[in-house]
C-alpha cells in the first residue's frame, strides 16, 4: 500500500496547479474522446434519474463534462478520489456534489448503488486493480455500466506512435514540470503507460470481474482506449 500512498501524494501536490497544466498539455483534445465516451455509454440507458459515480474524479473534469453532456435525462452524480488536494479543487468547482474521499478498493458506498460508473485516467494509478473491478461491479446495479477511458500500452503500431510516444516522454515531462513544479510526477505518466496493460488484457480482467464488454474504441493513435462494459 505505500507505493499506492505516494501516487496520491503525487497528485496532492500537483492539485493547485493540475487544471492549469492539463488546459495547456492536453490541448483539450481529451474533451472530445470524454463527450463521445460518456454519449454512448448512456445511449441505451432507458431510465431517467440516472445515478454516476465517477471514480478518481480528480478535480472533476468528467463531472463536468457528464453535467455538459447529458441534458435530456436526470443525473445524480457522486465523484470520488483519494487525493484530498484534487477534492479539495473539485469542491470548488462543484460545490452541489457529493464527494468521497477514498480509494477505488474501498468505495463507502452501498451494494447495487451506481447505474453508471466512470473512471478517465484513473484506472492506471489503481495498484490494487482487480480489487478496484470487483468493488465497482459490487457497488453497480443490475446492467450497470463502466466506463473506462485510459492511455493503455499498445504493442502493434510502434512506428505510428514514435510521435505520440516523444510528446509523452520527453516534451510532456519538461512543460509539466515547469507549470507544476514537479517534473517527477509528469515524468511517472509514461513510464505508467508503459508499466500498464494493452487493451486486451484490460478488457480481459473486466470479464474475470463480472463485466460483459460493450464496446472498445482507440483514440490517438491507439494511445487512449475507452471501454464500456456492462455488469453481468
Ligand atoms: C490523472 S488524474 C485523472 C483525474 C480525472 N479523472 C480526469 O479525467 O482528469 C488521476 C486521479 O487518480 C486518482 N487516484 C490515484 N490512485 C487512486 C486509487 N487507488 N483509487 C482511486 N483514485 C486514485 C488520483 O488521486 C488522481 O486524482
Amino acid at each position: 500500500m505505500l507505493m499506492q500512498k505516494k501516487i496520491v501524494e503525487m497528485f496532492d501536490s500537483i492539485a493547485p496547479k493540475y487544471d492549469i497544466a492539463n488546459r495547456i498539455l492536453s490541448l483539450g483534445i481529451d474533451i472530445k474522446w470524454r463527450k463521445e465516451a460518456i454519449e454512448e455509454t448512456v445511449k441505451d440507458i432507458d431510465k431517467n434519474n440516472i445515478r454516476i459515480l465517477d471514480v478518481a474524479c480528480g478535480t472533476g473534469d468528467m463531472i463536468g463534462i457528464w453535467q455538459k453532456t447529458i441534458k435530456n435525462k436526470t443525473l445524480k452524480i457522486c465523484g470520488l478520489d483519494p487525493s484530498k488536494g484534487m477534492l479539495e479543487v473539485a469542491k470548488k468547482r462543484f460545490p452541489q456534489i457529493t464527494f468521497y474521499n477514498a480509494y477505488a478498493t474501498e468505495i463507502p458506498c452501498e451494494d447495487s448503488s451506481f447505474d453508471v460508473i466512470s473512471i478517465s485516467f484513473g484506472i492506471r494509478n489503481v495498484l490494487e486493480i482487480e480489487k478496484a473491478l470487483n468493488e465497482f461491479n459490487r457497488i453497480l446495479d443490475k446492467n450497470g455500466r463502466l466506463l473506462i477511458l485510459e492511455f493503455v500500452r499498445d504493442n502493434k503500431n510502434k512506428k505510428l506512435r514514435k510521435c505520440i510516444d516523444f510528446y509523452t516522454n520527453k516534451f510532456l515531462p519538461k512543460i509539466g514540470g515547469i507549470i507544476t513544479k514537479n517534473k517527477e510526477a509528469y515524468e511517472y505518466l509514461p513510464k505508467s503507460i508503459e508499466n500498464f496493460y494493452t487493451v486486451e488484457e484490460l478488457s480481459n480482467l473486466l470479464k474475470k470481474a463480472g463485466f460483459e464488454i460493450k464496446k472498445v474504441k482507440l483514440f490517438n493513435f491507439s494511445q487512449v482506449a475507452m471501454i464500456i462494459a456492462q455488469k453481468i
